[in-house]
């Protein structure tokens, strides 16, 4: 690739600068890839690309030339084969137009055979040899541009310009003749070049037209489990400014079994910032509250958010025998039954992203049934409005969380057992809450969401970062080897 050829790559990148990326429209979800994550996938690329192109045969080569003193000489270059390649420097671009990469200085090792036979007048009987050569290219540019669109809520990479330029060329030959050399340098010099550059052109439209087929193969919907649906398809296009990739992703939730009239999460006018509180990461992904709203919707709507107790730390509480003192009536009415408590969460909870955490307000119903004669007989109901605190981190490659319990309301809703005293309530309430309900959710949470991991590439040193009304974790990207070699498995994604 000549420079002018490298210029009109980098010419067709208008470069805008600004701290922030465009508005992202409608996605709940955004992944922002900033210039150190340009440059390690810039290097993983290479990486990839270099193995690909080691070990290519490059096809056959034949010439014949008129050699002085010797005749007609017809020579074959066979097993030309792709043996190294170094790169000295490279560089990835991005800008409105697309994503250049351009490396430079790279130095590439062939080895090959070759063989000959002449035939002239003067030597009536063909003369032949064989032998191998090394070819040494060194100053080779390579350059590429694609571009990201959304087609249909999957990303499509385009190769739109690639070339491949060898700089010089060195040969050396194993044995033969002084005439062969001088005659590969000059009538093969050229071939051999514009084998290497076809060569490498091809493995260039091979491996972008591997990665687009890789991104064509994301799933557009995660299935988490029998409940809920994650909407991972792209929304709208990627913005590429002059230091990062942002891509948006609907990041809605939606039931299994029940078609839900679709509610409006989306947030307009949205603006997403690469920044990581000063922390230089590869990645930062931003979930809006929207998300949790989304979810906490569907898992309520299945009916889901229910706990039926009938064992405790303190089983004796789940039988009118203890409460007889207590209240009285309930004991009169039901002597000696067990009871278990129903705690129902009545609408759905309301999650919002603060500055230093999650919070969540959560009502329910909690109703206390007494068990006579495999009946259940619901005998008083209290309703109690929960403030809890989430606060998430990233252990591994799996967001976990904890949920505290900040306060809570509660009131009596109504009894068939007279008239509850409010300290019964709220010791009742609290101990509920403190030895059962924060302990279940909080063992259902332990399990965590696991982070995408593709390729056996996963996030590495994540931080959480709190943002109104955003939740952004910021890392950085790496091989996971242990997962890797505990799990083998190509392409492992939420399942
Ligand atoms: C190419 O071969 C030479 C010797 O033949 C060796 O010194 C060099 O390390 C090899 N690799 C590159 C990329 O030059
Ligand atoms: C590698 O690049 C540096 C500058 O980036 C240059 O000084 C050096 O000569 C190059 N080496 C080779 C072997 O091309
Ligand atoms: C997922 O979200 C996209 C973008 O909002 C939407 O076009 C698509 O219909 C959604 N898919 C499902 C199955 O709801
Ligand atoms: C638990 O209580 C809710 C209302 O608070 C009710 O709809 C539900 O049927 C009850 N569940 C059981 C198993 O009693």
């Amino acid at each position: 690739m000549a420079p002018s050829i490298l210029f009109s790559l980098l010419s067709l990148l208008l470069v805008p600068t600004c701290g922030y990326v465009q508005p992202l429209e409608e996605g709940l979800i955004s992944g922002v890839i900033s210039d150190k994550g340009l440059e390690y996938a810039k290097e993983l690329l290479i990486e990839k690309g270099i193995a690909s192109i080691v070990m290519l045969q490059l096809p056959k080569i034949e010439n014949s030339a008129q050699v002085p003193l010797v005749g007609n000489a017809k020579v074959v270059l066979s097993d030309i084969t792709i043996n190294d390649v170094q790169v000295n420097s490279s560089s990835v671009k991005t800008g409105e137009n697309g994503i250049v990469i351009v490396i430079s200085g790279a130095i590439v090792n062939l080895s090959m055979r070759w063989r000959y036979t002449v035939s002239s007048w003067l030597i009536p009987i063909g003369i032949s040899d064989k032998g191998t050569a090394i070819v040494k290219v060194t100053g080779m540019q390579v350059g590429l541009t694609v571009n990201l669109r959304n087609q249909e809520g999957t990303l499509k990479l385009s190769l739109l310009d690639y070339g491949c330029h060898v700089g010089d060329l060195s040969i050396k030959l194993d044995g033969g003749a002084s005439w062969l050399y001088q005659l590969l340098v000059d009538a093969f010099e050229g071939n051999i070049a514009s084998a290497v550059e076809e060569g490498i052109s091809e493995k260039i439209k091979e491996g972008i037209a591997k990665l687009d087929n890789f991104l064509a193969s994301l799933p557009k919907q995660i299935s988490l489990d029998q409940t809920a649906t994650l909407n991972v398809s792209f929304v709208g296009n990627p913005v590429l400014s002059s230091s990062s990739i942002a891509v948006a992703i609907s990041g809605l939730f939606t039931g299994k079994s029940e078609v839900l009239e679709p509610q409006d999460y989306h947030q307009k006018e949205l603006k997403i910032s690469a920044a990581c509180g000063g922390l230089p990461k590869m990645i930062k992904v931003s979930i809006h509250e929207n998300v949790f709203k989304s979810a906490s919707q569907v898992y309520y709507n299945a009916g889901k958010m229910q706990l039926i107790v009938d064992k405790l730390p303190n089983q004796a509480i789940l039988n009118t025998a203890e409460w007889r003192f207590i209240v009285p009536q309930l004991y009169k009415r039901y002597p000696n039954d067990d009871m278990q408590i129903n705690i129902s969460v009545s609408s759905p909870p309301v999650i919002q992203v603060t500055y230093q955490d999650i919070g969540a307000t959560i009502l329910v119903d909690i109703t206390i049934d007494v068990l006579e004669d495999f009946e259940v007989i619901p005998v008083a109901c209290i309703s109690v409005e929960i403030s809890a605190s989430y606060a998430v981190e990233v252990v591994g490659n799996d967001i976990i969380g904890r949920l505290t319990l900040q306060e809570f309301s509660a009131y009596l809703k109504w009894s068939k057992i007279g008239k509850l005293h409010i300290h019964l309530i709220q010791s009742l309430v609290s101990s509920l809450l403190k030895t059962v309900v924060l302990p279940y959710l909080n063992f259902k949470l332990k399990r965590g969401f696991p982070l995408p991991i593709i390729d056996g590439y996963g996030f590495q040193n994540a931080k959480i970062l709190y943002n109104h009304p955003w939740i952004a974790v910021c890392s950085d990207v790496s091989f996971l080897e242990d997962y890797y070699f505990g799990h083998r498995s190509s392409s492992s994604y939420v399942s």
